[in-house]
């Protein structure tokens, strides 16, 4: 009953409403009374009797809008409330809501007015237009953004309206109160941070309204915020830095590492695509990146030794350009592809046969093009050569000889050096070279035998071959060729070269001199075999010369002397007996064995029965006793025969006198087969053949001479004499090219009777007018000298000398 309130306004005015019978009444009640509340006593305020009212047939008369919410109720004079007045349906958002009524009077007519205002009561709760109020917001909005929220309404008005809203606590939004130009609160969201699509895609805030009544009365209403994407996310890989590891040579299309970007986005906004970024374009050229998948692949010669480390950056970009990138580091492993390379670095070649032991002849060196232990060489050498490896500073190697060499043994060595890596399977390569030994002159000729005898009958020819020796010398070229000669030396007082020569190249060793047996049995010569090497080596050898005996000498009896010399007589006592000794025949030879073994026989006898001679001894015996009968005087020729072939003889007589007494000699002359007449005619034959011999002689020796003056004057050797190779002029040896001296010597022997210097043999030289005088002369006045030295013999001599017969 509060709310029913009396309101008299103006009683002047009710007066005269009274006069007029139109007087105003106003009366204040609240809406939704329920019907029969009470609002005011008519008879009461218009000071009226309550019976008039019945009286007077008061009524209420219809409002404009044909309704009657108040009545009067005629027997108390109350007005009351008729119908439910609901202010809302009736006032809407009215602030004056007044029910306006007409109190009719008859008699007299009297027409009152009534005002009811209707007070507001807080009925009505603020309500929202929807359940849900949508809001799309793109995650990129930026904080402040404002976003309206449609306002609640509430039926009622005044502080029973609207009067605050209150937002769900939440971490995006706040809410911020506004009013309408027509006084209507409103809300507006606000954004406070910045809303991420990714990490909360919709949210959903309660939103209250509260009235101001009382009791209060609230709404609410569900604000959906779908936060829409905005590009704000970069796709980010999955790892910062890729590492992958290859193998060298993989082939074409061999997926290397895949490369992952996400992006938290949408839709295009998400679609993620790569591409390589910052690369060198020879990485470019070895891998591809698939666009789409991330895939790295292999497109080009993944080669370790190029290069063992690939640095790129891949970069992720999204359907609207953010990117990012990640780098991708692929190192490439090694593969054991590549063999050893030996390089020889220098080589001695030819090597000299006499290095010693531990000399290096060669450098190399070894690499591998891998690395590690696919780089980790060994090297090896065959076995079985005089050479092996020794390291020395990195990758380097000597090649050292481990022992004596020999040309003359091995002349090429074949050396192979395998050199290996440690990589698995191990590659290897070989490598083969030669090496050259070449000729140092370190071995003397020798001769094929250690000594060489010769045997050479007496009154052999001058000129005469006696033997030869052959020396060998291994060496090469002229290292290895070997010139003869003999040494100096003397045989009988005289020079070796007087007896022999020998033939420099052939070794063919020639008397120089017919050799008499009775006079010189043997002799030793040195024959000397030297090389030509510089400085030359030689050795020599003997020869021994054995003249052998020829039967060239009569046996000579020396007992009896010789037929006419004298008479020897030998005495034969008359009284001997037979077998008794009466006389020897005393016979030499000259020769030597058979030849000059004796044998003797009597070839002639006065009486051939009385004596006989031992066939060996030469003793004369009697062969039977003598008798008187026998002749006093005997004569006997006894033959004395050597026992060569043929054999030679000698004969002698012997007168033998048998008598006891010297007196009774008879002329012993008588005795003798005396043949004078024929020894004179052999004596005038011997003196002429001496005379014309002479003469002869004198003759060829005259024309000899003069032959020998216009012929070229000769440079002269003792055929006999070693002319080392050494004072010969350095090409000398190559005139023929074939590395073997040509015949230069002439060895022409002859032997004349008389002085010494006449026993040489002079030699044509092919080169005397050929030599470059300056080689040939400079060393030649004491090289003759020593040379000739022994003979007596001057260069000029020698240029001259010629001999002949
Ligand atoms: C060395 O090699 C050559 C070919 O290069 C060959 O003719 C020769 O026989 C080889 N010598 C040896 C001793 O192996
Ligand atoms: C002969 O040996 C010498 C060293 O003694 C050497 O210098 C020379 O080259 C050799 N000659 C030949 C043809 O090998
Ligand atoms: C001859 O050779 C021997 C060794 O065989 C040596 O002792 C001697 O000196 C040599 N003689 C000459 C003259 O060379």
């Amino acid at each position: 009953m509060e709310y029913t309130h009396l309101c008299l306004r103006g009683s002047l005015f009710l007066f005269s409403v009274l006069h007029y019978a139109h007087t105003e009444m106003s009366y204040s009640i609240a809406e939704e009374l329920k019907p029969g509340s009470f609002i005011g006593n008519i008879p009461k305020d218009l000071g009226l009797d309550v019976g008039a009212l019945s009286t007077r047939k008061a009524r209420i008369e219809k409002g404009k809008n044909d309704r009657k919410y108040c009545d009067i109720n005629l027997r108390t004079g109350d007005l009351f409330v008729a119908e439910r007045i609901d202010r809302e349906a009736l006032c809407g958002e009215k602030h004056a809501c007044v029910l306006k009524f007409e109190l009719l009077f008859e008699a007299p007519l009297e027409l009152h007015r009534i005002n009811v205002q209707i007070q507001d009561i807080n009925d009505n709760a603020p309500t929202f237009p929807k359940d849900v109020i949508k809001f799309e917001i793109t995650e990129s909005a930026g904080k402040g953004t404002r976003y309206r929220v449609n306002a609640a309404h509430d039926a009622d008005i005044g502080p029973n309206d609207v009067q605050s809203y209150a937002l769900q606590q939440n971490s995006n939004f706040v809410l911020n109160m506004q009013t309408t130009s027509e006084g209507r609160k409103y809300g507006e969201l606000v954004l406070e941070k910045e809303l991420d699509r990714e990490e909360q895609r919709d949210i959903k805030l309660l939103l209250t309204a509260l009235d101001g009544g009382s009791p209060q009365r609230s709404g609410t209403v569900v604000i959906h915020v779908i936060v829409l994407d905005a590009n704000d996310n970069a796709p980010v890989f999955s790892q910062a830095v890729y590492e992958a590891r290859l193998a060298e040579n993989s082939p074409f299309k061999t997926v290397v590492i895949t490369v992952s970007a996400s992006d938290a986005d949408e839709g295009v906004n998400g679609q993620v695509t790569y591409e390589f970024n910052q690369m060198s374009d020879k990485s470019r050229m070895m891998f591809s990146l698939d666009e789409t998948t991330g895939q790295i692949t292999v497109t080009g010669n993944i080669d370790f030794e190029e290069g063992y480390k690939y640095e790129m950056f891949v970069e992720a970009k999204d359907g609207y350009g953010l990117t990012s990138d990640a780098k991708v580091i692929i190192l490439i492993t090694d593969v054991n592809d590549n063999p050893p390379t030996i390089s020889l670095k220098t080589l001695t070649n030819p090597v000299p046969e006499n290095v010693s032991p531990g000399t290096e002849v060669g450098i190399f060196n070894v690499e591998d093009k891998d690395s590690e232990k696919n780089s980790q060489v060994r090297c090896s050498i065959q076995q079985n050569v005089p050479f092996k490896l020794v390291p020395s500073i990195t990758s380097y190697y000597s090649l050292v000889t481990t022992d004596n060499l020999d040309r003359e043994v091995v002349t090429i060595y074949n050396i192979t050096i395998i050199a290996t890596d440690e990589g698995s399977p191990p590659v290897s390569s070989i490598t083969i070279f030669q090496i050259d030994i070449s000729d140092v002159n370190d071995n003397p000729p020798v001769f094929e035998e250690q000594s060489y005898s010769s045997y050479v009958p007496e009154n052999n020819k001058p000129g005469h071959s006696l033997c030869s020796v052959k020396a060998h010398d291994p060496d090469w070229r002229q290292n290895g060729t070997v010139i003869y000669s003999l040494l100096p030396g003397e045989v009988n007082g005289a020079p070796v070269s007087s007896y022999l020569s020998v033939n420099g190249d052939t070794g063919v060793i020639q008397s120089v001199r017919s050799f008499d047996y009775e006079q010189l049995r043997s002799f030793k010569v040195y024959v000397m075999a030297r090389d030509n090497g510089s400085p030359p080596l030689s050795s020599n050898v003997t020869v021994s010369v054995f003249i052998t005996d020829v039967n060239d000498n009569t046996p000579q009896i020396l007992y009896p002397a010789p037929e006419g010399n004298s008479f020897m007589t030998e005495l034969v006592p008359k009284g001997a007996q037979g077998g008794s000794l009466v006389s020897k025949v005393i016979a030499v030879d000259g020769d030597s064995g058979q030849n000059a073994w004796l044998s003797y026989q009597i070839i002639k006898s006065t009486d051939p029965g009385l004596f006989k001679i031992d066939l060996h001894s030469g003793e004369i015996r009697t062969q039977r006793d003598i008798s008187d009968s026998d002749n006093m005087k005997q004569n006997i020729v006894v033959a004395v025969k050597d026992n060569g072939q043929p054999s030679l003889s000698a004969t002698c007589s012997m007168f033998l006198l048998i008598s006891d007494n010297l007196a009774e000699v008879p002329e012993l002359k008588d005795m003798a087969y005396e043949d004078n007449g024929s020894k004179l005619t052999s004596y005038l034959i011997i003196a002429l053949v001496s005379v014309s011999t002479f003469f002869l002689t004198f003759i060829i020796i005259n024309l000899g001479l003069r032959f020998c003056r216009r012929r070229k004057p000769r440079l002269l050797f003792d055929g006999a004499v070693a002319i080392p190779s050494s004072y010969l002029p350095p090409n000398y040896a190559d005139v023929d090219g074939t590395g073997t001296l040509r015949s230069a010597y002439n060895y022409d022997a002859y032997l004349t009777t008389g002085s010494r210097t006449s026993d040489f043999k002079f030699v044509t030289s092919y080169n005397d007018n050929t030599l470059p005088a300056d080689q040939t002369l400079r060393k030649n006045p004491t090289d003759f000298e020593e040379v000739f030295g022994d003979h007596d013999v001057s260069p000029e001599v020698r240029q001259f000398h010629c001999t002949n017969f």
